[in-house]
């Protein structure tokens, strides 16, 4: 049985009192039964490790660069991120596609320098609007995911977490229906087997794009959902702990 995973892109928000406010609502509330991982933006990483320990609770890193260290102004590797304690990194997200134009290739060297580093990569796809109004969604979320698995091959992927995050919901308040994220995530699954059984029934395939607590049971139930990848709702500690509340069924 796959355990549930919520993890809260903070993106480029927050401050160190929202740091103490979340950390301290969800301290309270997490226990075994669902993973639930905090992504802060780079400087609230140490604050927020010092606030965890002890806890159910870990840590994760929005991005990464692939290479352990050098002259690279600005980057955080990997290693960096796992000795500050974190334990996943998000890669692939579409707003690192957009804005900083990463390549599916560069996202699969993403995930392997996060294995590489001992990180769990949380490996991010979906279609923007314009690929789903021309029905492109398989063929985009396929290719995505195939650099990924190309790159990582069988062993390797178990330790990855798979997030569909349908561009087009991302922070817009427009939700995919549970049917349409259940379709994804079956395909996604689907994929996943090709390339080994275990694998498919391992890896963790998490929904984003305007999760919040009213629609978080209802997407968590749908077979194929093992969690979600929560963004602004994360940066409100009644909301998101109400979302791991969802997860964890209660
Ligand atoms: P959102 O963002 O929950 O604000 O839609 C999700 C994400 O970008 O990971």
């Amino acid at each position: 049985m796959r355990r549930t995973l919520v993890a809260g892109n903070w993106k480029m928000f927050g401050t160190r009192q929202l740091v103490r406010d979340v950390i301290g609502e969800l301290r309270a509330m997490a226990h075994g039964a669902t993973e639930v991982v905090i992504c802060p933006p780079y400087p609230y990483l140490g604050p927020a490790a010092d606030m965890v320990a002890g806890s159910a609770l870990c840590l994760g890193g929005q991005d990464l660069h692939v290479a352990v260290e050098g002259a690279f102004t600005g980057a955080v590797s990997g290693a960096m991120l796992r000795d500050m304690g974190c334990a996943y990194v998000i890669v692939g997200h579409s707003e690192r596609r957009q804005y900083f134009a990463e390549s599916d290739e560069l996202v699969a060297t993403k995930a392997e320098a996060a294995i590489r580093e001992g990180l769990r990569p949380i490996v991010c796809v979906g279609e923007n609007e314009a690929e789903r109004e021309a029905g492109r969604q398989f063929v985009v979320v396929e290719r995505q995911l195939a650099a990924v698995t190309a790159r990582l091959g069988a062993s390797a992927m178990t330790q990855t977490v798979v997030a569909y995050e349908p561009v087009w919901a991302i922070g817009t308040g427009r939700t995919a229906t549970p049917g349409q994220a259940q379709e994804i995530h079956a395909f996604l699954r689907g994929q996943l087997r090709r390339l080994d059984a275990n694998v498919a029934e391992s890896v963790r395939v998490l929904y984003g794009g305007s999760v919040k607590a009213s629609n978080a049971r209802e997407l968590f139930a749908q077979q194929d959902i093992d969690g979600g990848l929560v963004g602004g709702a994360s940066l409100g500690a009644v909301e998101f702990a109400a979302i791991c509340m969802a997860a964890q069924g209660m």
